[in-house]
């Protein structure tokens, strides 16, 4: 919540993650607090144990660095810190590669970061600025980028932050688990307003997220409106495929997004949110195979909005007549094995059975 409290050491704690990130940094400042004291104890104590005393002599004891006993004190305090650090390593990158891997079910909501606010689009529509409404225990997923400079998206309740990167899609998801009011910060300064760009997350219960979003900006959702800026840029003039998923001068657009494309150089790469953002911006830089150098750039004519919007209005292409029709063969593994020559399909093949979202680069 967001109201004045008393002294609190933490924020609260209000995703799923949020208990295994202060379970693991209790478990970090523990191990740090017993050694820190320990070896100031031990500094005190032999100090006083061993202090020079009137009229004593001297006498340093042989070292014999191949005694037993002695081997085995080594043997200690390399094992004792190389265990402890090793369950700090494998417990950081486990929550590590939880947060860099959105769930498939995710709810998918846009960010855009800008000197000095946060612009949201959900896909139904609404959009909303240095807010962020959301249903309460599920799977959120934000695609973010920016228009000018790096920020980063960190909500201390959720425990969680990414880089916000210019020219980049970086992901970040969370799971709230208590419906209120969280604070939104941009971690990474980003200019004279930086400590101004805050916001809130409202996590609200499912039917009051259903009704806010009812309420909607008017203008549709995410997809209408890249089919609207599809049209008005022209797009359908080549990429043909939209209107009779067939190829025209330009590759088809129905189940290409999550499906792997063949270059014209021969490389395979799979379409997600940054190559559709790419062939939109540089359309020289992957050409796909069998297809010349033929579209121009639209550089300067889209904002970055506006691309999210396009890349949705993609993205709700797949599946569109259940059958995926590509001059480019889709690699889509199924375990059927090879079918015999002649045999009717069972089912047209998925375009969403595409690889796992690569982790969000920090
Ligand atoms: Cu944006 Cu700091």
């Amino acid at each position: 919540m967001l109201e004045a409290k008393s002294f609190e050491l933490f924020p609260e704690a209000a995703s799923s993650i949020a208990g295994h990130v202060d379970a693991f940094y209790a478990f970090m400042v523990l191990v740090s607090a017993f050694f820190s004291l320990l070896i100031a104890f031990l500094v005190v104590y032999f100090a006083y144990k061993y202090r020079h005393r009137p009229g004593e002599n001297i006498v340093y004891a042989p070292y014999d660095d191949h005694s037993l006993s002695g081997m085995l004190l080594e043997v200690v305090w390399t094992a004792i810190p190389l265990g402890l650090s090793m369950i700090m390593f494998v417990w950081g990158v486990s929550i590590y590669f939880t947060e860099s891997r959105p769930p498939a079910d995710s709810l998918e909501i846009y960010v855009t970061g800008k000197q000095w606010m946060w612009k949201i689009q959900h896909m139904e529509g609404a959009r909303e600025i240095n807010e962020l409404h959301i249903p309460v225990n599920r799977n959120v997923k934000l695609t973010m980028t920016s228009e000018d400079v790096i920020h980063d998206f960190f909500v201390p309740a959720f425990r969680t932050k990414a880089d916000v990167l210019p020219g980049r899609y970086t992901t970040e998801w969370f799971r709230a688990t208590k419906v209120g009011s969280y604070h939104i910060f941009c971690a990474e300064y980003c200019g004279t307003k930086h400590s101004g760009m805050i916001g809130t997350v409202t996590v609200m219960s499912e039917s009051d997220y259903n009704k806010w979003l009812g309420e909607g900006s008017g203008e549709g959702s995410m997809a209408e409106q890249g089919q609207a800026l599809f049209n008005q840029l022209g797009c359908g003039n080549c990429h043909a495929s939209v209107v009779n998923n067939q190829n025209g001068r330009c590759p088809n657009l129905v189940g290409l997004f999550g499906s792997t494309v063949e270059l014209k150089n021969g490389q395979r790469v799979r379409a997600d949110e940054a190559y559709i953002r790419e062939s939109v911006l540089f359309p020289q830089s992957k050409i796909v195979a069998g297809f010349d150098d033929y579209m121009p750039t639209f550089k300067g004519l889209i904002t970055e909005d506006g691309m999210l919007k396009l890349i949705e209005y993609i993205r709700s292409m797949r599946n569109k007549n259940g059958v995926i029709s590509s001059a480019t063969p889709l690699p889509v593994q199924t375990t059927d094995g090879p079918r015999p020559a002649g045999s009717t399909p069972a089912k047209a093949v998925p375009a969403a059975k595409a690889a796992p979202a690569l982790p969000a680069a920090r």
